[in-house]
C-alpha cells in the first residue's frame, strides 16, 4: 500500500470504535475513501459524520448481513484495503455459566471474530483491486491463550492460521493481492475496559498498523508483541504462563 495511491476504497470492519476508528481517521486524513461497519446506530452515525468516512450497518455474525454489506461495497468501486478488525471478547468460566447463554455467546464470538471475516473476505475478494491488501487483526493471545476468554483466543489463533493459508493462496494469484496479519498487544479500548495494564492507545496502535501496511509487512507486530514473539520462540512455556492469567 502506498500513501499516495488512493484508487479504490478502504474497508474497515468495526471501524466505529477503538483501533478500527483510529485507523479509519488516519486513512481519511490521508485523503482515502473509507467505509466502516458496525452494529450500534449511534456509533455508526458519529463515524459517518467524520470527513472521508462512510458508515454502513452490518452485524458480521449474521451471514445475510455480510452478503448485504458486500453488495453495498460492490456499488462503491473496487476495494484497495480490507481490514478485518471487528471482534468481541467474552470472559466466562465454562464450569459456571448457564448453558443456553453460553451457546449464544459462543455463536456471537465465533461469528464476529472468525466466520464473519472469513465469509466477508471470500465474498469481497472479487472486488479487491490488483495490488490490494487484506489485513486480518489478531492478538498476542493467538500465540498462547488466557484462561478467562478461551473462545476469543481460539478464534484469533484460527484467524492467524487462515490468514497464513490465504497469503499462500493469493501468492499464486495474478492480481498480486497481499495478505497481512496485524498482531495487537493490549490496547486501551472498550474491549479492555476495567482490566489490564500497560495498554497502548488506539491511536498508537493505528499508527503502527499504518506503518506496517506501508512497508508491506506480511505480519505487523505492534508494541510489545515483537518482544513477546521472540520470547515465544525461545520459551513457549514461559509465554504461556505470562499470558494465561492476563
Ligand atoms: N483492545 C485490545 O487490547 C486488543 C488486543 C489484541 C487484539 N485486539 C483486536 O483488535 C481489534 C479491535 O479491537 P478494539 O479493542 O478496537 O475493539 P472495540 O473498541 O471493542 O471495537 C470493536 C469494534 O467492532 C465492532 N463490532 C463488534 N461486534 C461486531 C459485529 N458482530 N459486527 C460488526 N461489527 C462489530 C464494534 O462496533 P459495534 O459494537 O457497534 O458493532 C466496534 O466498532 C479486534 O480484532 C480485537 O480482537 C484488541
Amino acid at each position: 500500500m502506498s500513501g499516495t495511491d488512493r484508487t479504490g476504497i478502504a474497508v474497515i470492519t468495526g471501524g466505529t470504535a477503538g483501533v478500527g476508528l483510529a485507523l479509519a481517521r488516519r486513512l481519511a486524513e490521508r485523503g482515502e475513501r473509507v467505509v466502516v461497519c458496525g452494529r450500534d446506530r449511534d456509533r455508526l452515525a458519529a463515524a459517518d459524520a467524520l470527513p472521508g468516512i462512510e458508515a454502513v450497518r452490518c452485524d458480521l455474525s449474521v451471514e445475510s448481513e455480510v452478503v448485504s454489506l458486500t453488495e453495498q461495497l460492490r456499488t462503491r468501486g473496487g476495494i484497495r484495503l480490507l481490514v478485518n478488525n471487528a471482534a468481541v471478547q467474552f470472559e466466562y468460566r465454562l464450569t459456571a455459566h448457564d448453558p443456553a447463554d453460553l451457546l449464544r455467546t459462543m455463536d456471537t464470538e465465533i461469528g464476529t471474530n472468525l466466520a464473519g471475516p472469513v465469509k466477508l473476505t471470500a465474498l469481497a475478494l472479487p472486488l479487491v483491486l490488483p495490488g490490494g491488501l487484506i489485513v486480518n487483526v489478531t492478538s498476542a493471545l493467538a500465540l498462547s491463550p488466557k484462561r478467562s476468554a478461551p473462545l476469543y483466543c481460539a478464534t484469533k489463533a484460527a484467524l492467524r492460521s487462515y490468514t497464513t493459508a490465504l497469503r499462500h493462496q493469493l501468492a499464486e494469484d495474478e492480481r498480486g493481492i497481499r495478505v497481512t496479519e496485524a498482531v495487537l498487544p493490549l490496547v486501551d479500548t472498550a474491549m479492555t475496559a476495567g482490566r489490564g495494564s500497560g495498554k497502548i492507545s488506539p491511536e498508537r496502535a493505528a499508527a503502527e498498523l499504518l506503518r506496517g501496511m506501508d512497508r508491506a509487512r506480511p505480519v505487523i507486530r505492534v508494541g510489545k508483541v515483537r518482544a513477546l514473539t521472540v520470547l515465544h520462540r525461545l520459551s513457549p512455556a514461559l509465554v504461556a504462563r505470562l499470558l494465561r492469567d492476563g
